[in-house]
């Protein structure tokens, strides 16, 4: 039920297009939609799925996002150019509530790229804004870099914005430099200054360069915005963008002295958190606010006596509003199919019985090396599903390491339907290991990222293992998990051999590599 004493904020999620686009966070087509149908049944007004003009790539997955959407808007970015807006209106037209996203620079760093003057940036923006008006009802507009434009000048060009149609005018924090108390006043003396102001809504776009994104993002709205963009686990280029569950949990729980509510569905956040981990390769930091793993865990004894007594006395929130479930019983070896399914439904994981039946064979596989497995491990191997293309697969691998000498990995591997074999000495067994993938499937991929996180606790516990690849501009990542860290290592470099293999083939005509930044303007 609303409470109609607070205001209404509308979230705008950005995750696909500014957190999707910071360098390694990139998803594959399927991935995307699966992300956008998610934050859609979640309650997100407003779905800004990608930069059309970009690639081909995204121009394929604003359109099919838009086609599938059901109840949020979907948006596309353009910069304040004919072409990009055409190409923008043309993914976006499919979705039942289309909106077209035009932005400029118009800082005098900004400015200074296009080499523009103040006045012919003036005429683009009324003639970029217009041409969007007449394709699109919904038009949003952004001066890029707003917190670092001269004051004057930012009003003169939001009036023109709001004159030649924009019904959102956004703010962007671009550079994360603003603070708390200027984002308020900022956007309050816009929304007084400007005429026409008080027909349209102001948004913010913060980012976290100086960890504020969330305090800024707030303070806008306690000055009058009522948008927030935002990315799910602030997820965005360098420090990140504003976190959805941040901002929304901020407001739910402090409705005391921040009287607004927003359409989300709170229990629906943490499996998103997860998803965007996972398919992004960003793991979440373990204190993350809202969905950190120690998000609501209560290690010391003074605590853990405080919550058996009264949750409330360390618990500002319940786990249960973000979709953490309450108490967890683990399965083990003799549970079966049903259990499964309920467990899965528990942590708000919905599978079909196809990939029902995949996960169950690896949950009694884990099962029978493994005493209990825990929702994490049953998380953990949900990620790991996936009916992607697949060239190359682990068979088999046997390490030889320890003190005294270089580990030995004897790999015995599928490469397009032949069995393959390499025996390659390294480093450390992981090093070992992907002398031996090379050796099979010789590749230039640079290896970005490696990172190995233990699921649940103990020595017999599951290791998650990201590995990000990068080749000729072109990025892909793979995760796994498996109570052997090698054995992890191995499948989830496989696997982000698998992606660039499928990326690779697809450069030329239709590549989803991109060619242009968002910020060439
Ligand atoms: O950070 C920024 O300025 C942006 C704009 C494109 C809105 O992402
Ligand atoms: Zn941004």
């Amino acid at each position: 039920m609303t409470d109609t004493s607070k205001d209404r904020v509308v979230i705008f999620d950005t995750t696909l297009r500014d957190g999707e686009q910071s360098p390694g966070a990139t998803m594959t087509h399927d991935e995307k939609l699966e992300i956008a149908e998610l934050l859609d049944d979640m309650g997100v007004d407003i779905i800004e799925a990608g930069f059309p003009i970009a690639s081909e790539g995204d121009f394929r997955a604003v359109s099919e996002i838009a086609e599938r959407s059901n109840n949020s808007v979907i948006c596309g970015l353009a910069r304040a150019q004919l072409p990009d807006i055409d190409r923008c209106w043309e993914a976006v037209k499919h979705a039942a509530k289309p909106r077209i996203h035009t932005f400029i620079g118009t800082s005098p760093l900004h400015r200074a790229i296009p080499n523009l003057t103040q006045d012919e940036m003036a005429d683009r923006i009324h003639e970029t804004v217009s041409h969007a008006r007449n394709l699109c009802d919904n038009v949003q507009w952004s001066p890029m870099d707003a917190t670092r434009t001269e004051w004057d000048y930012l009003c003169r060009v939001v009036e023109i914005a709001i004159k030649a149609g924009a019904s959102t005018i956004n703010i962007p924090d671009t550079v994360g430099y603003t603070a708390p108390e200027e984002s308020a006043d900022l956007i309050k003396r816009l929304i007084e200054t400007v005429p026409g102001a008080d027909d349209v809504i102001f948004a913010t776009h913060c980012h976290n360069d100086l960890g504020m994104a969330t305090a800024n993002s707030l303070a806008a709205v306690i000055g009058g915005a009522r948008q927030i963009e935002c990315t799910i686990n602030g997820l965005g280029e360098r420090a990140g963008n504003t976190a959805l569950e941040e901002v929304v949990m901020a407001m739910k729980v402090r409705g005391d002295i921040m009287p607004y509510f927003t359409g989300i569905d709170t229990r629906k956040i943490m499996h998103l958190s997860r998803r965007v981990a996972t398919v992004s390769g960003f793991p979440v930091q373990f204190n993350k606010a809202i969905v950190g793993k120690n998000a609501f865990a209560h290690e010391s004894g003074i605590h853990q006596d405080g919550m058996l007594k009264n949750a409330e006395t360390f618990e500002i929130m319940r786990p249960e509003d973000v979709g953490l479930a309450g108490t967890s019983l683990p399965l083990g070896k003799h549970s079966g199919r049903a259990a499964l399914r309920a467990k899965l439904k528990q942590l708000g994981v919905e599978v079909g019985d196809n990939q029902l039946k995949d996960i169950f064979v690896r949950f009694k596989d884990l099962a029978d090396r493994k005493k209990e497995v825990f929702d994490d491990d049953i998380l953990a191997l949900v990620s790991t599903t996936g009916d992607e293309e697949t060239h190359l697969e682990l068979v088999n691998l046997k390490v030889i390491c320890g003190t005294g000498g270089p580990a030995r990995a004897e790999l015995e591997m599928d490469a397009d339907g032949r069995e393959h074999t390499a025996t390659c000495e390294g480093d450390g067994p992981v090093d070992a290991s992907f002398k031996a993938v090379r050796a099979i499937h010789p590749n230039t991929a640079k290896l970005q990222l490696y990172q190995v996180h233990a699921v649940t606790e103990g020595t017999d516990a599951q290791a998650t293992v990201s590995v990000r690849l990068e080749e000729d501009g072109v990025i892909a990542t793979g995760q796994s998990a498996d109570t052997d860290t090698v054995v992890a290592s191995v499948k989830a470099y496989v696997q982000a051999l698998n992606r660039l293999i499928v990326r690779r083939k697809k450069v030329g005509p239709g590549a989803d590599t991109r060619e242009i930044s968002y910020r060439d303007v």
